[in-house]
């Protein structure tokens, strides 16, 4: 027998903050800085080349948040992500595209789709950021990937990826850190290296998040994927058929003693415990 519920419904001030949580949401904000990441491509776009680049393909592009800065910043700009998982790919739809004018919306295309087999035709710029290829586990899938990658370029296009590493890197850890949401309301974002196995150089990695209320979104998103070295990612983008790939590392606030935000092409980095660097692929 089904009984009737007698229970008044609870008011939604008394539901745990997590329970109405957006966990895509939570990731823009404490995860991506979009401005950051696409001034660095024009900054750095306009130190190589004469011309201004006008169509760029976002790998692994999830929301679509980057993609959306770049058609933002410039009327001339056409954007394609790619991404495999169509709930976070409705999700960037429904959020971020949706929230472009009409004549932004026409500039931008998403395609549900493989990265390695993707054929949107050729852009002046493919960028794969946070990481994102970490996920190709052994030489040759990488290798197939950056091929595809250069294949998909125009003649002066440029690859852009990210970096991490450093002695903290291989560590079983869990970092965190306080965040804030475009209302100004706090979260803290955890980074969990819950498992790294030296052998394979595999690792499995989490982020939660935690709110004032001290309820949680556990394993909010999750990661299998390998730590890969900064020469093994050189030398498998020139064994793919680029030719010239830099490595842009960060500077040094000396004041602060921490990053200065302003990423140079170096052949010399510092052992720092936890670094991030853009990684500069030309064909
Ligand atoms: C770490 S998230 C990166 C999100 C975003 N690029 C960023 O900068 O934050 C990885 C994304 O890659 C997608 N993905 C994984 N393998 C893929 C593949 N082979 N082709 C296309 N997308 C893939 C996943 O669905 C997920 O949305």
């Amino acid at each position: 027998m089904f009984r009737k519920n007698t229970q008044p419904p609870t008011p939604e001030s008394d539901q745990p903050l997590a329970a109405s949580a957006d966990r895509h949401l939570l990731y823009q904000h404490s995860v991506q800085d979009v401005e950051a990441e696409i001034d660095f491509i024009e900054q750095t776009w306009s130190e190589l080349r004469a011309r201004p680049a006008v169509f760029l393909r976002e790998d692994f592009c999830g929301t679509a948040n980057t993609a959306c800065e770049w058609v933002k910043r410039d009327d001339e700009h056409h954007a394609v992500g790619v991404d495999l998982d169509m709930d976070v790919l409705n999700w960037g739809r429904a959020h971020n595209l949706a929230s472009l004018d009409p004549e932004q919306f026409e500039r931008i295309e998403l395609l549900h789709e493989d990265v390695v087999h993707t054929r949107p035709g050729l852009v002046d710029i493919i960028l794969a950021m946070n990481f994102s290829y970490y996920l190709f586990l052994d030489r040759e899938s990488l290798r197939e990937y950056f091929a595809a990658a250069l294949d998909g370029l125009v003649s002066d296009g440029i690859l852009f990826l990210d970096a991490y590493g450093g002695f903290e890197a291989p560590m079983v850890l869990e970092e965190p850190r306080e965040c804030e949401d475009e209302d100004g309301n706090e979260f803290t974002y955890i980074w969990e290296q819950a498992a790294f196995n030296p052998i394979d150089s595999c690792m499995t990695c989490n982020i939660h998040f935690e709110f004032p209320d001290n309820s949680r979104l556990d394993k909010a998103f999750s990661y299998h994927w390998r730590l890969w070295t900064l020469p093994e990612i050189r030398e498998i983008l020139y064994e793919a058929g680029f030719s010239q790939v830099d490595i842009y590392w960060e500077g040094t606030d000396e004041d602060k003693n921490e990053g200065n935000g302003i990423y140079t092409p170096s052949e010399i980095g510092d052992a720092d415990p936890g670094w991030v660097c853009y990684i500069v692929a030309q064909p």
